[in-house]
């Protein structure tokens, strides 16, 4: 589903074995010796998720990507693990774009959760030229999942991204503004025994 040049909502790409599988790997790395933990921004406020990030960590207070959490506890970035690469360059794949991730941002929602409209600018220059895309992948409840476009007052859709699903946006929608205005509770298939949502978001910094 093509919601613009460069934007692909991805309903149900992944199924309940594969989401099962994904979520375990997400929570063991979440609660792992390199924890997700509330990041604080440069404003002084709390983000509204907790953040884990692989392969390279983005510091809240600089906006910039590091080895190790300069703005938290001074741990080095866990490595990004070889299948999350693949699954991500396999989804980037099925709609004709390319990526080769070397980090990923883990973020887990609980029912309050959100994220503000923001632009994911802060990669290497020559990736975002190029239009190499972020590929996003859901597990857990349902997020109302804002998307506008490269300006932030431009006009805004609103689309539910389910547990299972992928959105890619790259090419000239890799700057869209987006952001998650809400999560809905009890939303997330039951089989997978979470309360909240986990999302990934697959990003190549250097190319
Ligand atoms: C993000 O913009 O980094 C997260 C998007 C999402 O949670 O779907
Ligand atoms: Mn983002």
């Amino acid at each position: 589903m093509e919601l613009g040049p460069g934007a692909f909502h991805l309903p149900h790409y992944l199924s309940i074995e594969w989401q099962a599988a994904l979520l375990a790997q997400c929570r063991a790395l979440a609660d792992g010796d390199v924890p997700a933990y509330v990041p604080v921004v440069r404003g002084g406020g709390r983000m509204h998720v907790r953040m884990l990030c692989l392969g390279r960590h983005w510091n809240a207070k600089t906006y910039q990507y590091e080895a190790a959490r300069a703005d938290f506890d001074g741990l080095a970035a866990p490595a990004l693990p070889d299948d999350f690469r693949r699954l991500a360059t396999a989804i980037a794949a099925s709609v004709g774009m390319a990526i080769d991730p070397d980090l990923c941002i883990l973020n887990y929602y609980d029912a309050e959760g959100r994220m503000g409209l923001h632009q994911d600018k802060d990669e290497g220059p020559a990736s975002i030229a190029a239009g190499i895309p972020v590929v996003s992948v859901s597990l857990g409840d349902t997020a109302r999942f804002l998307f506008g476009g490269l300006k932030r007052r431009e006009p805004i859709e609103a689309i539910q991204l389910e547990s299972g699903d992928a959105f890619v946006f790259g090419g000239p929608a890799r700057l869209r503004y987006h952001g998650v205005s809400r999560i809905t509770p009890h939303t997330a298939p039951t089989e997978l025994g979470i309360t909240g949502r986990f999302n990934l978001t697959f990003r190549q910094y250097d190319i």
